[in-house]
């Protein structure tokens, strides 16, 4: 078991999406020990079914925490937090921070429309018309469902050219008709400039990241040195990933060691 004085928090994603949160709640607690492990085995999670995805992400969490002292855990991705949470907190003794889209801050800031621009899973969750029934004040909220906008994120961590067509015919429907967007899938604000361009200056795009690293911090107590904060995290894949060399190189500019291999029973 690898334990060590400073807590230890576990980021979990089906892909790199989770690297925005982990850029936020490191940049509140830069000297936490960070720990994080993408399922790439079952990407795309907006397309899973939701047994297997309540399945994989308890199995990976627990994986991880099998090696090594965990003190708290963030299910980084928003199509797993809309079901899995409650199962995840049942079975773990330590707290399990999850993220769920903003629609509360954006239809308080709105005063046309509210986009929310999710994975297909997430717009279609009970959990997130929920939210919309309770939060989003009356206003209207248009719903983006977009796998392709996900996969252009995984690309643009991976050095990729990207396809602007693309972007603009996912968000078309958006394009004039909201003020807020909601980036309600955790890879989206890694191209948040790309989707700021599609949809214009005059609006503003909310998501999750900033409250979860407050959440984080007011969970666990960063009392590292200076001088620990020059290790470099491990990660953790499900499956081999694609462009390794590229991913790598993003990867250790955001202080992360090479991928590993750690493959869970499939499915
Ligand atoms: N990053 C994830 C989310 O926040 C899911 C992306 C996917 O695997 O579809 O929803």
């Amino acid at each position: 078991m690898v334990v060590s004085n400073n807590p230890t928090v576990l980021i979990f994603d089906s892909g790199v999406g989770g690297l925005s949160v982990y850029k936020e709640v490191a940049a509140l607690l830069p000297h936490v020990n960070y720990i994080y492990i993408f399922d790439n085995q079952a990407y795309p999670y907006g397309e899973l079914e939701q047994g297997v995805l309540i399945e994989r992400v308890h199995k990976c969490i627990d994986s991880v925490m099998e090696e090594y002292h965990v003190d708290l855990v963030v299910i980084a991705c928003n199509t797993a937090s809309t079901i899995v949470l409650p199962s995840l907190r049942s079975s773990l003794s330590i707290p399990v921070v999850g993220v769920v889209p903003a629609i509360k801050p954006a239809s308080g800031l709105s005063s046309q429309a509210v986009g929310l621009i999710a994975t297909p899973a997430t717009v279609t969750r009970q959990y997130t018309h929920d939210l919309i029934k309770d939060f989003s004040n009356d206003k209207d909220v248009r719903l983006v469902g977009s796998t392709k906008l996900v996969d252009y994120a995984e690309a643009k961590l991976r050095e990729m050219p990207l396809d602007k067509e693309i972007l603009a015919s996912e968000l078309s429907s958006l394009v004039g008709k909201i003020d807020v967007a909601v980036l309600g899938c955790t890879h989206f604000p890694l191209i948040k400039q790309e989707i700021q361009q599609v949809l214009g200056e005059s609006v503003t795009l909310i998501d999750s990241g900033e409250a979860i690293a407050r959440r984080v911090k007011s969970l666990i107590e960063d009392k590292g040195r200076e001088s620990e904060n020059k290790k470099k995290h491990p990660i953790f894949a499900t499956a081999p990933t694609w462009k390794p060399e590229s991913l790598n190189r993003t990867l250790s500019y955001l202080g992360f060691e090479d991928v590993m291999l750690r493959e869970i029973p499939h499915f």
